[in-house]
């Protein structure tokens, strides 16, 4: 095999597929464009769903690319010597040119030639087949045809060999995905690439894109036939260098060099240790890479800051641990920052904002860590009895000390205890409902003489997103929003200035919405059914939790805290006053209401 590095890796993965007539793609933003339905762009097909689905791509049908992915449902395994939140993929497409054939050919030429791997290191998936898609023969025969033994390729069910979508909806299909083979034993007869005992090492994926899953849950074939390929680059990293860890590949070896000077400890010796300085190394890096991403996201309680907040604060402990120190994480978050700087010069460009929020947030949680994990050591006493720390103990710790629920829940693995999430849920509400009745309260008060205006731009924000989409289309979605009593401001993604005649119409159409005198309508219903129903908003993935809905006609349909107008007709003639850029793939609209 050859020994190459991140660096190398990357570069010879995109000649590959530039020789083969793919033109290379810069990584997209980590915070998705047109899929609300998550948090994070996790595959490098993700920015490209809109091709995907049969929209025509400027630079062609065959591309390729290296993304930043963000996973995040695996936080808590971080600390092991294979689970990563922030991993880089490498990819690529076909958008209904080249298919099964080629690609399988692309991807035994790109392993053998490039790679050098021994043909005999390698296995194969393939799709087994079910009532919604046949059995792959084909790409198990383009297998055999390149070079593999039939007895290399294993036909397994959707569970294994079926992938995507990246949300709830969008494309999907059946896959072939390339495994190497450890040489361990094989753990039992029946053992496969589907086992996770360790023989077999995903490193690569190919998809054959023929589906758009709807939400509804329908496989309706996709006009044209997609390629969508993903290989993990740092576990790809690890294998040809022969190592035991994605942390021992040279994408961290710098950062755990700091973590040991720091701390004084030694990686490799005390398993221990080891978890704590793969979870700062891990964390930290996820972090950066989110703060330092042009969409400009800040720690905070809800969405991609919630978990920026989750992952610093899991790091900050881990290091209080080792005995490292805060200051740790920002001498890290330089760290990263300069050894992208080729790769993604976002971070080195933003890194003096990443390393001051970094630090923010490690002092706000460095005051109160200590005295929190004290209120934790009493609470687990008297829970010891139970084994279960009760909701309104978790939530103490939450509000007082700022530990995530997650961090409270993870030190009671730790003592064999459980936490009571329904209970934490529930004295979760009540306080919610508290602040929001205080927060009504200053609304009453000190904005009174607005409140009603505010209320009227905050309708007046709702109809102006779904006017901006009919006009520019479904890409466009709210980036940020900001209402005082003289005016609207409404940032949404786009990437081009609007023309005049576009500002016009969509002016018009806020305008035409208030002319016809609509009810602005509230309902409540579960995050499941907002979605289903096709509500725009951000979706995170609390299921069960419910949240109000407010409908214009067959106009608007948003998940919203409100308050707003009653009836479109209050609001008055709607006028844009400011068409700019926010940032970059962000516009930012300035509206008022006059009466
Ligand atoms: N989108 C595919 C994956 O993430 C390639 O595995």
């Amino acid at each position: 095999m050859e020994k190459l590095s991140s660096v190398e890796l990357r570069k010879q993965y995109l000649n590959f597929f530039k020789e083969r007539g793919h033109a290379v793609l810069d990584s997209a933003s980590l915070i998705p464009e047109n899929d609300p339905t998550v948090l994070f762009t996790t595959a490098g097909m993700h920015p490209l769903v809109p091709y995907l689905m049969g929209e025509k791509h400027p630079l062609g049908k065959r591309l390729a690319s290296v993304q930043k992915c963000v996973r995040t449902s695996d936080i808590e395994e971080v600390g092991d010597a294979t689970h990563l939140t922030f991993f880089e993929m490498l990819g690529n497409w076909s958008l209904g040119d080249y298919f099964k054939k080629e690609s399988i050919k692309f991807s035994y030429a790109f392993l053998t030639e490039v790679l050098k791997i021994p043909k005999e290191r390698f296995v194969v998936s393939v799709f087994k087949g079910d009532s919604d898609c046949e059995k792959d023969i084909e790409s198990a025969d383009y297998w055999v045809k390149e070079g593999l033994k039939p007895s290399q390729v294993y036909f397994l069910p959707k569970k294994n060999n079926w992938w995507g979508p990246a949300g709830l909806t969008g494309p999907c299909g059946p896959d072939t995905e390339i495994f190497i083979d450890t040489g361990k034993e094989k753990c039992s007869p029946s053992c496969s690439p589907a086992c996770d005992c360790g023989k077999y090492i995903e490193i690569w994926n190919n998809v054959f894109m023929q589906y758009n899953k709807t939400a509804d849950g329908k496989f309706v074939p996709l006009e044209n036939k997609n390629v969508d390929t993903g290989m993990g680059l740092e576990r790809t990293v690890c294998i040809l260098n022969g190592l035991k860890s994605v942390y021992e590949t040279d994408l961290f070896q710098d950062a755990i060099a700091l973590i040991e000077a720091r701390s004084g400890k030694k990686y490799g010796e005390n398993p221990d240790v080891d978890k704590a300085v793969r979870i700062i190394a891990d964390h930290t890096r996820t972090a950066v890479f989110i703060l330092g991403d042009e969409n400009n996201v800040t720690p905070g309680n809800v969405d991609q800051g919630y978990v920026i907040r989750r992952l610093l604060r899991r790091a900050i402990r881990y290091s209080g641990q080792l005995g490292a120190g805060t200051a740790l994480l920002t001498e890290l978050a330089a760290l990263y920052a300069e050894k992208y700087e080729n790769v993604y010069s976002e971070l080195f460009k933003n890194r003096e904002r990443i390393i001051s929020e970094i630090a923010k947030e490690s002092e706000k949680f460095d005051r109160t860590l200590a005295g929190g994990l004290k209120e934790f050591e009493k609470v687990a006493a008297v829970s010891a009895g139970t084994g279960v720390i009760d909701g309104a103990a978790a939530f103490r710790l939450h509000d007082t000390f700022g530990f995530p629920v997650e961090i409270t829940e993870e030190l009671a693995r730790d003592r064999g205890l459980t936490v009571d999430r329904e209970g934490f849920g529930a004295a979760f509400a009540v306080h919610q409902q508290k602040s929001q009745a205080g927060a009504e309260q200053k609304f009453k008060g000190g904005l009174h003489d607005h409140s009603e205006q505010t209320t009227k731009l905050h309708t007046a924000t709702h109809l102006l997103q779904a006017a901006l989409r009919r006009v520019l289309g479904d890409t466009v979605f709210q980036k940020g929003s900001n209402i005082t009593a003289e005016r609207l401001r409404f940032d949404f993604s786009f990437d081009r200035p609007m023309t005049a005649e576009e500002i016009a119409e969509a002016e018009r159409l806020v305008n035409e919405v208030i002319a016809q005198k609509i009810d602005v309508v509230m309902e409540e219903m579960t995050v499941e059914e907002a979605r289903s129903g096709g509500a725009l908003g951000v979706f995170e993935s609390k299921y069960g939790e419910t949240v109000k809905v407010y409908t214009v006609g067959n106009f608007s349909k948003e998940i919203c805290g409100g308050p707003h107008a009653k009836n479109t007709g209050e609001l008055g003639s709607f006028k844009i006053e400011k068409e700019q850029s926010s940032s970059s793939g962000v516009r930012r609209i300035r509206g008022t209401i006059a009466e």
